[in-house]
């Protein structure tokens, strides 16, 4: 975490958001596969030399999470306690995520900021009383209009049924208040054809203005047939609507509503508004058409962009905690470890569209693209400058074409990966990378560096060589340090670089691909395998 000091600079961060998850069950990859993406992208702008604060947290209200407490025989605080103690907040170890905040709505810091935001929504003459009546899904936790619902199949033939848990929508019968969406129909629009890149992809920015374009009319803000939530101010026998609570973590948790003056409140005017609300393409609407119309409610800036990324599908559906379709993320990471873990979900799955996880491919990229390839070029580098050098990095002779080759790699990968990642196109960026992996794969095949070390006559031929290698290396460790921390750690050390070059978080990912940086001289030690073999462990599939 950075010092207050600091903050009070006046200098934006780059902030970064994941929905805060329900806390109805424990985590599967679907959310790690969230959290995970906006590790990359945080540590990608840190390497970046940008201020960043990454938050994410947990969604603790609701008749969801109270349903799951009632069946569990606790009381809503103590089934979330128990949750986020020991699976929410372990995951985030495992996943190797280093955000800055974790935000919970049952904390005080929360609570009463919710509760001063509506109250100036209120004051701001768009809060009123009236009845509410029509189907709600308390699997999304949201009242559904009559083109949200298809036709049930099987058990619920006959039935309208929610397209995303498969279920009928209850049918809600309530006096409470409501928030005057209709209002910012207008403006969400000319917002949004001004800034086109506030809602991403393309088919997540077509999909909001079609909605937009039908129509808003108001929503209730609060629940009077719901106990575990936070109480109106003004009127203490309702809560504030779970969404309406929960999509107000991304300001409350950087100190919306805290007193003029203090830390917090300069915490807020350098971080607000958000960047990036990264979110699955399930809870778009709530992200790019409720929460900002509620920004503008409360006469607060828009989050500059919500990115709706694809689904983890199970036999084609939404992998899900309601259906128990989840694959517990250390299942997975006990077996491949974490960075193959974000390497893999980052790089087989184009961010945006859908994608599945298989253990049979999930292996074959492991042992292909991070064992044998990264891996092995890593292990024959460090071996053949101990084997040739003594571990001492020799200084490089003349390039000839087949080394310009990969210094012209690396500067346009670096380039490119930068853009990359720019447009949150994580596949495409890692792919640049791995090219440069490849190409000096290839280099070492064809120049044999074991033929030049036979004859001392190629000694200065085979230091350029070993220099290009480890050079190499040097410039993809940097590059790969926001997907992969661990094992380009290890590389960092066993190249020689920590001690020559520093920290390898406190590398710029622009200047990864200038040329030269790993200076002659360096200590080179062989280590053991970064992605090693894989244990016979992998489940039945
Ligand atoms: O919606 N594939 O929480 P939630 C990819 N509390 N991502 C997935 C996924 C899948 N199969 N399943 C879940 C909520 N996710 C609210 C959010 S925010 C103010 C409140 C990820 O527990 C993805 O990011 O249902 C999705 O949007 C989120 O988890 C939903 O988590
Ligand atoms: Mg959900």
């Amino acid at each position: 975490m950075s010092g207050a000091g600091e903050w009070l600079a006046s200098e934006k961060a780059f902030y970064v958001t994941t929905p805060i998850y329900y806390v109805n069950d424990a985590p599967h990859i679907g959310h790690a596969y969230t959290t995970t993406a906006g590790d990359f992208l945080t540590r990608w702008h840190r390497q970046r030399g940008e201020k960043v604060w990454y938050l994410t947290g947990v969604d603790e209200h609701g008749t969801k999470v109270q349903r799951a407490a009632d069946a569990g025989g606790v009381t809503p605080q103590q089934w979330v306690d128990r949750l986020v103690e020991q699976s929410w907040l372990p995951v985030l170890e495992t996943v190797d995520a280093a955000n800055d905040d974790f935000i919970r709505t049952t904390q005080s810091r929360h609570v009463e900021r919710v509760q001063k935001f509506w109250e100036k929504v209120r004051d701001n003459g768009f809060v009123y009383s009236d009845a509410y009546e029509g189907p709600y899904c308390v699997g999304c936790e949201e009242f559904k209009f009559p083109g949200d619902l298809i036709e049930g199949t099987g058990e619920f033939e006959g039935q309208m049924v929610c397209p995303v848990h498969g279920k009928p929508a209850e049918e809600l019968r309530e006096d409470n208040w409501f928030f005057k969406l209709s209002a910012f129909g207008d403006r969400l629009i000319e917002h949004y054809e001004a800034h086109p890149n506030a809602v991403r992809p393309q088919s997540a920015y077509n999909e909001v203005m079609a909605f937009l374009r039908k129509g808003l009319v108001d929503i209730s803000m609060s629940r009077s047939s719901v106990d575990w939530g936070i109480p109106l101010t003004w009127d203490p026998e309702q809560v504030v609507y779970v969404w309406f609570d929960a999509l107000l973590n991304y300001a409350t948790a950087v100190g919306y509503g805290s007193e003029p003056g203090t830390d917090e409140a300069a915490r807020y005017a350098t971080t607000w508004p958000a960047d990036v609300h990264l979110v699955g393409k399930d809870i778009l609407r709530f992200h790019a058409v409720y929460w900002p119309a509620m920004l503008l409610a409360a006469d607060q800036p828009m989050p500059k962009q919500v990115f709706a990324h694809g689904w983890l599908l199970v036999g084609g559906e939404k992998m899900s905690k309601s259906k128990l379709t989840g694959i517990a993320p250390e299942q997975i990471i006990d077996h491949f470890g974490s960075d193959a873990f974000r390497y893999y979900f980052m790089r087989a799955i184009s961010f945006g569209q859908d994608g599945s996880f298989s253990w049979e491919d999930m292996t074959a990229r492991y042992t292909s693209e991070l064992a044998n390839g990264l891996g092995n070029l890593a292990s024959r580098a460090t071996a053949m400058v101990g084997k040739y050098r003594d571990g001492v990095l020799p200084e490089a002779g003349p390039l000839t074409a087949a080394e310009d080759a990969v210094v012209e790699r690396l500067a346009a990968a670096s380039v490119a990966a930068d853009r990359a990642m720019d447009e949150l196109d994580f596949a495409t960026a890692i792919g640049e990378v791995r090219s440069v992996v490849e190409l000096v794969n290839q280099y070492v095949t064809e120049v044999e560096p074991w033929v030049l070390a036979k004859d001392e006559a190629n000694a200065q031929r085979l230091d350029t060589v070993l220099y290009t290698m480890c050079e190499a290396l040097r410039g993809v460790a940097v590059l790969y340090n926001p997907l992969m921390p661990k094992a380009m750690s290890s590389l960092w050390q066993h190249l020689g670089a920590h001690e020559a070059l520093g920290e390898l978080g406190a590398q710029r990912v622009s200047e990864a691909g200038r040329w030269g940086q790993l200076p002659a001289g360096a200590h080179v030690t062989k280590g053991y395998a970064l992605f090693p073999r894989l244990p016979d462990d992998a489940p039945e599939s």
